[in-house]
């Protein structure tokens, strides 16, 4: 059983406005099936600021207008997952960032089920633990994660 060798993390998940619209139930029966706790949700539709500040590591890349309109186009689901080995394991069920290539090795990961292109992806994940606890710093405040429930 590999999780007792991983310690509980938190991550924060991102349901973007297109999979919200159609595809929300099925990802959220997803996120569940495979284990995670959903620790803290809230619907909200990102400002154009916002989103640029939440992107900001992608700030100047050809890509980044295009992902700042898309992400503030509508509400998006935002949430605090909540597992043994959080980060890596939401990374792995999104799959890779191109649903063309999600499709060929990852055929079962939520990008190649639901994301329509390499911009409207489904999902967003925290790449890694520093960049989860500040994005979830970002999105709902200072919160106290060893509050936040474990099972
Ligand atoms: P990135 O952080 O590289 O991928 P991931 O979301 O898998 O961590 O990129 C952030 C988002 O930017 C990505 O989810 C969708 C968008 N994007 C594009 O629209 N075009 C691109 O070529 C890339 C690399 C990303």
């Amino acid at each position: 059983e590999l999780e007792f060798f991983f310690p509980v993390e938190h991550t924060l998940a991102v349901i973007k406005p297109t999979a919200v619209k159609e595809h929300k139930d099925d990802i959220m029966q997803k996120v569940t099936n495979a284990g995670f706790i959903v620790s803290q949700m809230k619907e909200t539709n990102f400002t154009r600021e916002m989103a640029t500040q939440f992107y900001k590591a992608h700030e100047g890349k050809p890509f980044f207008d295009q992902l700042v309109n898309y992400m503030s186009e509508g509400p998006s689901v935002i949430m605090i997952l909540t597992k043994e080995n959080a980060v890596e394991e939401w990374r792995q069920l999104m799959g890779p960032t191109d649903p063309d290539v999600a499709k060929e090795s990852s055929p079962d990961s939520l990008r190649a089920q639901f994301a329509q292109d390499i911009l409207r992806n489904a999902v967003h994940g925290s790449s890694n633990k520093e960049h989860a606890l500040k994005s979830i710093e970002y999105v709902f405040g200072e919160i106290d994660l060893n509050s936040l429930s474990h099972n």
